[in-house]
């Protein structure tokens, strides 16, 4: 055997000597006491200015960033009827099975102050949560809940609609109504 082979067997043989498994090596259990730091503990706290490895880093837009197509709103009613409608019932009044049950009540959407709040107001209520109301974040995605703001603005719509905002049949009907 050459002098090269034999040094690199040597080498092998010292390197698989010392083998250590990762399960037993040396390390911190979660949130452990640690004389390494000044303050004692093991858990490092994050440098200002950290974010999270999956944080959104997009600036959120003030007005609903898609095309109000009749496509949206369907998606914004159908997960506004699954999410939502539990307390804030289908019309946006606040009165769903939830809060029948005992819930807080939720504010109408069709309240002055909500009808003049911004599309970004309801995307941060259902991104951060709001007093009671806990954060959807986690279930609704960002493209939903643009969808949800696009219905709900619908639905104040439906309560708050000038009349010469509406078509001429309805117009007519409405002016024949008595
Ligand atoms: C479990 C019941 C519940 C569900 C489900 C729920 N909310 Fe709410 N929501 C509340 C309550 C209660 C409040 C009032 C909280 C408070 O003032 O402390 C509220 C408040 C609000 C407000 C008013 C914030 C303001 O400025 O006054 C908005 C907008 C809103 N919710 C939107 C939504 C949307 C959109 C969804 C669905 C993604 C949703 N909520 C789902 C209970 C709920």
């Amino acid at each position: 055997m050459s002098r090269l082979g034999l040094t690199l067997m040597i080498g092998a043989l010292a390197v698989a000597g010392c083998r250590q498994d990762m399960e037993d090596q040396p390390r911190y259990d979660p949130l452990e006491a640690s004389s390494q730091f000044a303050d004692g503990m093991s858990a490092r706290t994050p440098v200002p200015g950290t974010v999270a490895r999956d944080a959104d880093l997009m600036p959120v837009p003030d007005k609903i960033p898609y095309p109000i197509t009749i496509e949206l709103l369907q998606r914004g009613r159908q997960r506004f009827d699954i999410f939502c409608s539990p307390c804030h019932d289908r019309t946006g009044d606040g009165h769903g099975m939830i809060v029948q049950r005992g819930f807080p009540a939720p504010p109408s959407y069709h309240q002055d102050a909500l009808r003049k709040a911004s599309d970004r107001h309801f995307y941060d209520v259902i991104t951060n949560g709001y007093g009671a109301m806990y954060s959807y974040a986690a279930r609704v995605p960002p493209q939903d809940r643009w969808a949800i703001v696009a219905y709900i603005r619908a639905l104040q719509y439906s309560r708050a609609a000038p009349v010469a905002e509406l078509p001429q049949a309805l117009r007519t009907r409405l002016e024949a109504s008595p």
